[in-house]
């Protein structure tokens, strides 16, 4: 059967007390995308048509956020938080013309994958379900929603809230995640139906399921990993997800041939690229935007971040490979090295102490330890140019803008203002004189 388009509503209105921070919940990141992106994420591989955020507390940043990562994602306020069946009411003018499936998610709820999804899809189809809800077998169901599953006919027939729950119902260990998927029309007539006479005075999305189950609308549930659906309200459930989630890319990494020495002692980005037969040694940090192709050897505690690096190299250990930075084939970059904004060409080699940023560096260049450029003069960034071949002799500063010609040769301990030309040797620094010594 061929799926619907979707429609996603991502709930992202609360206020996230339990976070003790300025910054609203959702913003809060996992491997360096906001738990708001991660889902935004799984809407791009759902392939969703629309993707509409309900926002509340910090409505500003978060409708910021949402754009930046979908220009055309469609921002509804929710001004007052008065329960999530509400929240997702907010929507109703779009749900009201919409032929469409809704999938419904939330903000603070980062990690669920759209290979569970497409799951409930399935699970829609083999049942002519109208409604399906995403639970889960939980080891703490405490606070959660309970499923309450007719064993007959396996369809969801209520859901009751923890704080509504009888001492026997809080013993049911099958718990909502809260993700649901649905028609459109449908879910609009129920959630029209809700009432706030509870104990918290809400609105309770839940609520649908029991007046769906009146009208003869058909709900059954979907299962997934507890792990996928974890909730974040505290920095510790924050540092939950992340473990969760850099333990799956770990995995992932190391299916595709990735090898990692110590995989618990190293930290991935969300987007982070590495081909197959590269090399992790313990204790490296990927920041956002790395890519790295085949064979290469990333040595312990390096930090990358931005940067492009071709086949065969071999980076740190202890090297910082900072923004916009491009490393050709079979380079070395050594021990405390940083390299900033530069482009280095095959085979060239900067193996200890060295800062290389906003330059050029051709193809088999050697640059020696201790090697600075001195690319800002107080008010501007200037580039150093090293042509193909130019060894750059230790303790040297070159001072931008500079450019040295190819295989021309720098004396140590220059410190070089102007341009060398190829084949040229430079000697820029104080002569030795070797005076007697006076006796005292
Ligand atoms: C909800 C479910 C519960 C489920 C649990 C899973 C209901 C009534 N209960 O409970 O069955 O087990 O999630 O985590 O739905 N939100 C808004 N606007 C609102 C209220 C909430 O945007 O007016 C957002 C919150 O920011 C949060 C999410 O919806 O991200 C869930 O709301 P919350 O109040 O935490 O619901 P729970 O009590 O956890
Ligand atoms: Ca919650």
């Amino acid at each position: 059967m061929t799926q619907k388009s979707l429609t996603a509503i991502i709930l992202a209105a609360g206020k996230g007390t339990r976070m003790k921070s300025d910054m609203p919940k959702v913003l809060h990141s996992i491997a360096g995308l906001s738990m708001l992106g991660h889902v935004m994420k799984l809407c791009n591989d759902l392939n969703v048509s629309k993707t509409i955020v309900i926002t509340g507390h910090g409505k500003e940043q978060v409708e910021r956020e949402a754009l930046k990562l979908n220009p055309q994602a469609i921002i509804l306020e929710q001004k007052e938080q008065l329960g999530t069946g509400h929240a997702v009411l907010c929507a109703s003018e779009i749900l009201k013309d919409s032929s469409n499936d809704v999938i419904i998610l939330y903000g603070d709820t980062p990690l669920i994958t759209a290979e569970t999804i497409r799951q409930m899809q399935i699970i829609r189809n083999q049942h002519g379900a109208d409604n399906v809800f995403l639970g889960f077998e939980s080891r703490n169901p405490s606070g959660y929603g309970r499923l309450i599953v007719d064993e007959k006919d396996g369809e969801l027939v209520d859901i009751i809230e923890a704080k509504e729950a009888t001492p026997d119902q809080l013993k049911i260990n099958l718990c909502n995640s809260g993700v649901i998927l649905a028609r459109s029309s449908v879910l609009l007539t129920l959630l029209h139906q809700i009432d706030n006479k509870n104990s918290k005075g809400e609105y309770y999305l839940t609520d649908i399921v029991k007046i769906g189950r009146s009208h003869n609308f058909k709900t059954f549930i979907g299962l997934c990993d507890e792990d996928e659906v974890i909730g974040v309200n505290s920095k510790v459930e924050l540092s939950h997800a992340e473990l969760i989630f850099q333990t799956r890319k770990r995995l992932e990494m190391m299916v595709n041939g990735v090898t990692l020495h110590m995989p618990q002692s190293v930290y991935f980005s969300h987007d982070t690229q590495i081909a197959s037969d590269t090399i992790i040694e313990p204790n490296v940090v990927f920041g956002v935007g790395v890519s790295i192709e085949k064979g290469n050897h990333i040595r312990a505690f390096s930090y990358l971040e931005k940067c492009f690096i071709e086949e065969d190299s071999v980076i740190g250990p202890y090297a910082r490979i900072r923004p916009e930075t491009s490393i050709g084939k079979g380079c070395h970059i050594g021990n405390f090295v940083e390299v900033k904004k530069s482009i280095i060409e095959k085979n060239s080699k900067i193996n200890h102490l060295s800062y290389i940023g906003d330059s050029l560096i051709g193809q088999g260049v050697n640059i020696g330890a201790g090697t600075i450029t001195c690319n800002y003069d107080g008010v501007s960034k200037h580039r150093t140019i090293i042509q193909d071949g130019a060894f750059i002799g230790s303790n040297s500063a070159l001072v931008a803008p500079v450019t040295i010609g190819k295989k021309a040769y720098v004396g140590s301990g220059s410190v070089i203002t102007q341009d060398v030309p190829e084949g040229k040797l430079a000697i820029a620094r104080g002569r030795q004189v070797n005076l007697e010594k006076k006796n005292r």
